[in-house]
């Protein structure tokens, strides 16, 4: 089955409000309305409302890059999914390696999330990805088939359109060390398998699976090439328009 390309660039906690939006205009210029491939930005949450604006009316997609697992209330510096759909956020990322290991979110916070994210009408990009050390001991798959597994537990097969899988080694994101085309391309066939393990054939072939861990210009071609590579997230090389549009524009 042919997947429409999904590139996205997750800005993380850079830029300020000027180079947030100096991008985003730079990317409306570029991509403007254009559809052969699907391209969204997560800049960090009190920049969405004006990028959400300064891409009005062009393709680029705006999401969040997390979000919390309750509804409201007490939750002194959390932001929930409906202040997100409230801003013009369609997508929210949920599981990025940094939110499970540098700050601890196991499994079943980012289902809730996930479940919380859905509810609220938002699309979501479901994040997994091993640590090098689990990679070395073999372990690559189950620690990627249990993150899915946990992290869609109560998806109904509907609710699987509204769902992008990125799959993200630890070990190459941030570092230069990109993993090759055979690495993610066995790591995303199997993920697709888990899909369909879950699901049907009909669900996990519809399904995108982006993946993640210092994509760049020189090696984006390389990596959609590979099997079950569907597109990409993006982070130091979203930063700039001239590297993220190099991405978008892959041959
Ligand atoms: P880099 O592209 O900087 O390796 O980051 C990848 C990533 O974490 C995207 O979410």
């Amino acid at each position: 089955m042919k997947r429409k390309p999904f590139l996205a660039g997750n800005w993380k906690m850079n830029l300020e409000r000027k180079s947030a939006l100096d991008l985003a205009r730079a990317l409306r210029d570029a991509v403007g309305n254009s559809s052969e491939r699907d391209v969204a930005v997560f800049p960090p949450f009190v920049y969405l409302d004006e990028v959400v604006r300064a891409l009005a009316g062009t393709s680029i997609k705006v999401g969040a890059q997390n979000l919390c697992d309750e509804k409201n209330g007490a939750f002194t510096g959390e932001i929930s999914a409906e202040m997100l759909v409230d801003v013009g956020a369609t997508t929210v990322l949920v599981g990025h390696s940094e939110r499970r290991h540098l700050y601890g979110e196991s499994d079943e916070l980012c289902n809730r999330k996930l479940q919380r994210a859905l509810a609220a009408g938002l699309n979501v990009i479901l994040c997994v990805g091993e640590k090098l050390d689990e990679r070395d001991a073999g372990r690559t798959e189950h620690v990627i088939g249990r993150q899915t597994t946990l992290g869609l537990k109560g998806v109904s097969a509907e609710q699987m359109s509204k769902l992008t899988i990125a799959y993200e080694p630890v070990w190459a994101i941030g570092t230069g060390r990109n993993a090759t085309a055979e690495q993610a391309g066995s790591a995303h066939t199997y993920l697709r398998g888990v899909l369909a393990g879950l699901y049907d054939e009909r669900v996990a072939q519809a399904l995108r699976i982006q993946y993640g861990g210092s994509v760049k210009p020189d090696n984006i071609a390389t990596l959609m090439a590979a099997p079950d590579v569907d597109g990409a997230l993006v982070g130091g090389a979203a930063l700039k328009a001239e590297s993220f549009l190099g991405i978008v524009r892959f041959k």
